[in-house]
């Protein structure tokens, strides 16, 4: 870090001011109470804030508001931080405050500042510390602090010491170690709680496995049982099936039996019918011959019947010819026999002559008896035709039935005939049907083996399938056991799992243990000895280089011992500081600031070697110790060293000086040369 500019405003004596800091070594001189020291507070307080200091010791008196502004350089880089006092009813507060950089200006509270200028310091400690550790012993311890240091306890100064070196954080470490050993302990009994059952789990887990091996072939075998006996369940119901097949059609056939054994008596009806139409017909036949026979013998006669219908035709116009005849000559007579009894004749009145008359009426009697005798001849005529034409009636009727007769005879033979064939037909098929009758009985008889047969292959399958039954019931109880192990051998598995993990975790812990416990707390013990050795001793040499160089012919020795004590011995004999004089006393102190300025930087590789600061170095010095500072500040690796004295010899040892005045109440600053 290198200051490159300071502004002020009612700091302490201060109203305003501004201050370009170049490098090289600067002097702020002035006389005591002028306002020295008051700079390298403000410097203090613009990077980290009150801290110690308080506002009242910062704000000037009867003023309301104060405030600080720096410019410094890390690495090339500028900063710009700002800081501000108000005073407020209850006292003065921090207010407003920025850090300027990258062209930004970043607002941030007062916590938030400490950390940043931290971080861009790159010093690595805590930013609850009041004000940075690091710079309050690498680059200005103030007088004060320098003088409690020395009057420290020696336990008290190696604790101080120990946290300025980072010696402390060894110690830090060490007591976390032990922290996280006790941790890591506990944790490791706790893990030995819960891993206590492992064993049991195994050994339980290896139980149920085999359990679980067991029910898995009791499974496996039952299943090959249920497929066995399923095979020969269903062989069973097929061998019913067939048989339930064979009994249905063999019912059929029951059932057509009484039809057939109907069919058996309409057919023997048949039979017995047509026998007996035939014995009929055969009566019928002898009758029907017997009569031919007699009407054969009938003889036959010559005339035709034409003939015979013409003469008697003829025969009943000759009677009538006759009887008109007979009729006319009677009615002569009568008017003959009229005439005779009369005399005369009616017409032309002339007398008859009784004599002719009567000799006419029997010349026409005589007329009568002849036609009479004709007439009597045809009527014996008409007789025998009459007869003739009834016993041609007759004949013609004995025909026409002997006709009929050998019609009948001839459709007889013809019918016994047919009869015959239709009998000899119908036994046969009632043979046949017979025949079919006994082979279907037989079938109906075996039909009952068979009833019998299906019952029992029924019983065997209600067996089988009971037996099925009962082997699914075993499987399905046997899977709900399976799987109530398996769920409770994945949870303890799961179990298990944890409680190895739980297992390596602890044998890790275990292994941490050994290493923090035998390894690593030694090793920082170790550490942290040899670098407290080797810093004390290098600590010793720049002590005694810079006091030696400020006390050149004294015969005073110093050194310091393991807790960093100053130890002064004159003629070989430890003498106290108290009895030195106020110039050696000022070396000593000088001396050891410087040792552990440098020794604190060198051990903070975050610091750079640029700046130191020291306040009042010379204080009690006699004007040739004074004189042996130029050697000392040449001696001084630094680019810019900061020194606040009231003693003008410091003047021509340095690049720049600043001259403090305080001018009424106001400090004024002034560039010298
Ligand atoms: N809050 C303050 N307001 C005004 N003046 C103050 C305040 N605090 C201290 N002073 C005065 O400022 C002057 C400068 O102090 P300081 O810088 O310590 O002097 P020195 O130059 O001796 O180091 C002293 O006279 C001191 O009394
Ligand atoms: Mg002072």
């Amino acid at each position: 870090m290198i200051i490159k500019r300071l502004e002020l405003k009612n700091f302490r004596s201060y109203k305003e001011e501004e201050i370009e800091f170049p490098l090289g070594k600067i002097l702020f001189e002035g006389d005591v109470g002028s306002g020295k020291s008051s700079i390298l507070y403000a410097i203090e307080f613009a990077l980290f804030g009150l801290g110690e200091m308080s506002g009242d010791m910062l704000m000037r008196v009867g003023e309301e508001e104060t405030s600080v502004k720096l410019v410094f350089e890390i690495n090339g880089k500028e900063y710009s931080v700002f800081r501000s006092l108000a005073r407020k009813e209850k006292g003065i507060a921090q207010k407003e405050g920025w850090i300027l950089y990258d062209g930004r200006r970043h607002f941030l509270s007062s916590t938030e500042m400490r950390k940043k200028i931290l971080d861009i310091l790159n010093f690595k400690e805590s930013v609850k510390t009041k004000s940075s550790f690091i710079y309050r012993y690498a680059i200005f311890t103030p007088q004060e602090e320098m003088k409690e240091i020395l009057r420290m306890r020696s336990e008290d100064r190696l604790q101080t010491l120990r946290k300025a070196f980072g010696i402390e954080d060894y110690k830090i470490a060490k007591e976390n170690a032990k922290l996280i050993l006790d941790e890591i302990k506990s944790k490791i009994r706790f893990l030995e709680g819960e891993i206590a059952d492992l064993d049991k789990l195994m050994k339980e887990k290896e139980e149920k496995r085999k359990r679980l091996e067991n029910i898995k072939s009791e499974i496996e075998n039952l299943e090959n049982k249920k497929n066995s006996v399923s095979q020969r369940l269903e062989e069973i119901k097929l061998e019913i099936e067939k048989l339930d097949k064979m009994y249905e059609e063999i019912s059929k056939i029951e059932v057509q039996l009484p039809l057939l054994e109907k069919e058996v008596r309409e057919k023997k009806n048949i039979i017995l019918e047509k026998e007996n139409e035939n014995r009929i017909l055969s009566k019928e036949i002898i009758s029907i011959e017997k009569e031919l026979e007699e009407g054969r013998k009938i003889e036959a006669i010559s005339i035709s019947e034409d003939e015979l219908r013409e003469k008697i035709f003829e025969n009943i116009k000759n009677k009538e010819e006759t009887i008109k005849k007979i009729s006319e000559i009677r009615l002569i007579i009568k008017n003959f026999e009229n005439l005779l009894e009369k005399g005369i004749c009616p017409t032309c009145g002339r007398v008859v002559d009784p004599e002719e008359f009567k000799e006419k009426i029997i010349l026409e009697r005589k007329k009568e008896e002849e036609i009479s005798k004709e007439y009597e001849k045809i009527k014996n005529e008409e007789k025998i035709l009459n007869e003739l034409r009834d016993k041609l009636i007759q004949y013609e009727k004995i025909s026409k039935r002997l006709e009929e007769l050998e019609k009948r005879l001839k459709e007889n033979k013809e019918k016994i005939y047919s009869n015959e064939i239709k009998i000899s037909e119908t036994e046969k098929e009632l043979k046949e049907l017979e025949k079919n009758i006994l082979e279907k009985r037989i079938l109906v008889e075996n039909n009952k083996e068979l009833y019998a047969k299906i019952e029992e292959k029924n019983k065997e399958k209600t067996i089988f399938e009971k037996h099925l039954e009962e082997i699914i019931s075993q499987i399905s109880s046997l899977k709900g056991n399976l799987k109530t192990l398996e769920e409770i051998l994945s949870e303890i598995e799961i179990q298990i799992d944890k409680k190895m993990r739980k297992k390596e975790e602890k044998e890790k812990l275990e292994e941490y243990v050994i290493w923090i416990q035998e390894l690593f707390i030694p090793a920082l013990d170790m550490i942290e000895k040899n670098v407290l050795l080797t810093i004390n001793h290098e600590f010793n040499e720049i002590f005694q280089k810079y006091f030696y160089m400020l006390m050149e012919e004294s015969d005073i020795r110093v050194r310091i011992d393991e807790s960093f004590s100053p130890i002064v011995e004159q003629f070989g004999y430890e003498i106290g500081i108290d009895s030195l004089s106020g110039g050696e006393k000022t070396s000593l102190a000088l001396a050891y600031r410087l040792a552990l300025n440098l020794m604190v930087r060198k051990v903070c590789t975050s610091m750079k070697n640029n700046i130191l600061i020291l306040d009042e170095p010379t204080d009690g010095f006699s004007k040739d110790q004074i004189f042996k500072m130029r050697e000392v500040l040449n001696n001084i690796d630094c680019s810019q060293i900061i020194i606040v004295s009231h003693e003008k010899e410091l003047e021509s040892f340095v690049d720049k000086i600043f001259y403090v005045e305080k001018i009424g109440n106001i400090s004024h600053i002034r560039e010298g040369p």
